[in-house]
């Protein structure tokens, strides 16, 4: 039985690269498939040695696979049943975007170096045959903040809870030990954030800034990214996200990752932010982070990993 996921549980890291690589049009499919089955022999690898050569160091990569890919590469039927290309979901102010992505590479490490080095050696092999259209390199702000200046990740399942709500069980025979990943650049307007007092940032979150305590529910505004990105305990994911930036050019961002056993979760909080709950009482954090791609992959569990590898 395939069932042992690929590195979705662990923890994010001091340094991390994502990496969203398209096909390039006009390659072989031949080529294509031969360079993908290396490439899934490749992360293998690469999980494996770091373990045994720095084992203290939480280094991981985890590969996902968009749908157009899965259908190009001749990969199992049924597909995942959750796995489709991820459609843009338009609000009255604010749309969360679908962009192209053929593979998707989470590179983690304590040490930057190795970081650069994995993700190094994957381009090797990805250039032959793809475009990167996504690079981003993460980096732990202060105590896990987000670069908006609150700690992000304080509600993610913990624990064996990590599994129950990142990987898939017997709902997907199939695809025992998978998972649903799905990524947002986020661009920050830094300038307007701060603009706002600590107490209005705080009710944009929900949440205060200096401690991280969650407002009461008679206090957190509807709006809040809280209250509306909460849709119950039985409904979570687990959440990766990494700040980046770059102060030459005044992109400051949030690569927002997160992993699920089912889509449907994800789905139903992108709606909530961006459409609104009720319909028109959108996410006020959208008023100062634009969301520039948006894409759903599946992460095969390890020994398919191991069978795409030939
Ligand atoms: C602009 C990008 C985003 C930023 C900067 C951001 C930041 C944060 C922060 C600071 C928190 C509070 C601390 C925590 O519990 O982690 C939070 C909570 C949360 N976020 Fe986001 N987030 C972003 C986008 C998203 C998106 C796109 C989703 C879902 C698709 C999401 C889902 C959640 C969930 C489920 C929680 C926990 C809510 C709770 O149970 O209290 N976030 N986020």
């Amino acid at each position: 039985m395939q069932s042992n996921p690929q590195n979705v549980t662990d923890y994010p890291n001091n340094n991390t690269c994502f990496l969203v690589w398209s096909f390039r049009e006009g390659t072989a499919t031949e080529k294509i498939k031969a360079v993908f089955r290396r490439v899934c022999a490749l992360v293998i690898n690469l999980n494996n040695s770091a373990l045994d050569r720095f084992p203290d160091a939480k280094a991981s990569c985890v590969m996902g696979i968009g749908y157009e890919a899965w259908l190009q590469l001749d990969l199992p039927r049924p597909l995942p049943k959750e796995l489709k290309d991820f459609e843009a979901i338009k609000g009255d102010k604010h749309t969360a975007v679908a962009t192209k992505g053929d593979l998707h590479f989470h590179i983690r490490a304590d040490e930057k170096s190795l970081v650069y080095d994995m993700s190094a050696v994957i381009s090797g092999f990805m250039k032959e045959i793809a475009d990167c259209v996504v690079e981003v390199h993460g980096f732990r702000y202060w105590d896990s903040r987000s670069i908006l200046g609150f700690v992000d990740g304080t509600e993610n399942p913990h624990g064996t809870d990590r599994a129950h709500f990142a990987v898939i069980g017997e709902q997907d025979i199939n695809y025992k030990g998978g998972s649903y990943l799905f990524v947002q650049k986020y661009l920050h307007n830094l300038e307007a954030w701060k603009l706002l007092s600590v107490e209005e940032q705080e009710k944009v979150i929900g949440r205060s800034k200096d401690n991280d305590i969650e407002m009461t529910d008679e206090v957190k505004p509807q709006n809040s990214h809280i209250a509306l990105a909460n849709i119950g305990d039985d409904f979570k994911v687990v959440r990766d996200n990494m700040p980046f930036g770059n102060v030459a050019t005044n992109e400051m961002g949030t690569y927002f990752i997160c992993y699920a056993s089912t889509f449907t979760t994800v789905e139903k909080m992108l709606t909530n932010m961006f459409i609104g709950n009720p319909p028109g009482n959108y996410d006020r954090i959208l008023d100062f982070s634009t969301a520039k791609t948006g894409t759903l992959f599946f992460v095969p569990p390890l020994d398919m990993l191991d069978d795409f590898s030939g």
